[in-house]
């Protein structure tokens, strides 16, 4: 078998799958035992033909071992699909399998990742000098720009963080909106910090954060380094947190702003006004795999002060090829990994695809879907909405009839559990404020009309399911 057949055959067998997710169904339908029955048995002891070892695995998998995460109906967690030209930079990037740590050896990546940040820049209005890192999702995003931080604020207090460890260092807080996404604490673990340094700030109705929180928490305690972390997009209702105000309460008690956009940074495309103050925060992150509907994984880290970023980060062996600092741009210098994948190179191929209009238009029909949706499941008796929807994401409750919490609850994953039975959508479930949620995310550039039409007509069917006896759902 040689390898151009191979190729060929992944190349068709990938293009038909992407053609027929459209119309699958969403769910998967295989069972664990039966997937496990079909790749185990022992490690095969000789080499066995390429073609038939990709040719089992696209069988077994595609056989109801995947979920429609590319599909037009897929809206659970926060998952964008694929753009055409991201999806090829991609398998281009896997043929090339270039290790781009470094400028030097692979300066067409490199290149390719330094104008993809650019532009990215130019895109959601911050400053043109940040620096930027393709990481591989909003953990590692997070991560490295609490590095940054780490860096810049104990700096600031007369301490070196990277020669002279968390040992003895002055106490450093990290506040936090009460909506906190779970990467944040997990970097300040990954960090050294611990989550007792974190503190928690009061958010409003949709889960913003309240900047007269933030003064009342920092005027508190005012001396010491301190971080604080907003969102733009939270991960229930979609909230932007008031960045600019924010930002002014931060940099008023010497506190470095960091942006957690992993669900919503790329609305800012769309102008200044979506985010009011955005470019006034010290570091930003986003997800390319999100909304940007770029492949897994792709992750960002933007940081205003590129020399606590770089301080963080940067390395330096005897037998690496680097640029001298000033020069061309070795990414081992901005991003957590050595080795590394070429992924900002989809990025570019997205947003040279897509153009400016490109992604407005990508984010404002994301975000018309989630109002249309809000709007059908809405008007039905038995059917609460319980956020604003302000961005993409909406979270919707089944209740009972003069029923408690409880029971609104329990018919709320009854439902679920019937919307994921059926396949035509898939749709999680999540807690807000107490209470037990489907929540919609509409994230991927697929999604039509005619697929909200046809998730909105099964949540419907699903949600006329019997009532479940009084004494089951307490
Ligand atoms: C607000 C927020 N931050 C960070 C993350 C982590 O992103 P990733 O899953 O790409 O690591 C998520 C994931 O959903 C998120 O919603």
């Amino acid at each position: 078998m040689n390898q151009r057949a191979l190729l060929h055959w992944v190349a068709e067998r990938g293009i038909a799958y992407r053609e027929s997710v459209a119309a699958a169904r969403v769910t998967p339908s295989a069972s664990p035992a039966a997937l496990r029955e079909a790749l185990g048995g022992p490690l095969p002891e000789s080499p066995a033909n390429p073609l038939a070892v990709v040719h089992h695995l696209a069988d077994t998998l595609e056989a109801g071992g995947l979920m429609g995460m590319a599909s037009g109906r897929f809206f659970g967690f926060v998952i964008g699909g694929a753009v055409p030209a991201a999806l090829g930079a991609d398998w281009l990037v896997s043929a090339w399998d270039q290790n781009s740590g470094l400028f030097a050896p692979t300066p067409g990546t490199a290149i390719a990742e330094e104008i993809a940040g650019q532009w990215m820049l130019d895109l959601l209005g911050l400053p043109a000098g940040c620096s930027f890192a393709f990481v591989t999702g909003g953990q590692m995003a997070n991560t490295t720009a609490l590095a940054a931080a780490r860096h810049h604020v104990l700096a600031q207090a007369g301490w070196n963080v990277e020669t002279q460890g968390l040992i003895g260092a002055p106490a450093l807080r990290i506040l936090v909106s009460d909506e906190v996404h779970v990467t944040i604490p997990r970097g300040a673990r990954l960090l050294g910090l611990g989550t007792d340094c974190l503190e928690r700030v009061a958010v409003d109705a949709n889960g913003a954060m309240r900047p007269d929180a933030l003064e009342a928490a920092l005027a508190a305690r005012p001396d010491g380094p301190a971080i604080v972390c907003c969102q733009a997009g939270n991960i229930n209702t979609g909230a932007l947190d008031p960045v600019g105000a924010l930002a002014d309460v931060a940099h008023r008690h010497g506190a470095w702003l960091h942006v957690d956009g992993a669900v919503g940074l790329w609305v800012a495309a769309a102008g200044p006004d979506r985010i009011p103050g955005l470019d006034r925060a010290d570091s930003w992150s986003t997800d390319a795999h999100k909304w940007l509907n770029v492949p897994y994984d792709c992750g960002i880290t933007i940081c205003r002060h590129t020399e606590p970023h770089r301080a963080a980060m940067t390395v330096t062996a005897s037998y690496l090829v680097q640029a001298a600092p000033g020069t061309d741009r070795d990414p081992v210098d901005w991003n957590p990994e050595f080795s590394r994948r070429a992924r900002g190179v989809p990025v570019y191929a997205a947003l040279a695809s897509l153009g400016r209009a490109g992604v407005v238009e990508m984010v404002e029909r994301c975000c018309a879907h989630a109002r249309r949706f809000a709007a059908l499941l809405g008007a039905e008796s038995g059917i609460a909405i319980l956020n604003e929807v302000v961005l993409n994401q909406v979270l919707v409750r089944f209740l009972v009839p003069d029923g408690t919490d409880a029971e609104h609850d329990a018919r709320t994953r009854a439902v679920i559990a019937a919307i994921q039975a059926d396949g035509t959508c898939w749709l999680g479930s999540s807690v807000w404020r107490g209470q037990t949620v489907m929540r919609i995310s509409v994230s991927n550039q697929a999604t039509t009309d005619a697929d909200v039409t046809a998730s909105a007509a099964a949540i419907l069917a699903a949600a006329r399911i019997p009532f479940l006896p009084r004494a089951t759902a307490r």
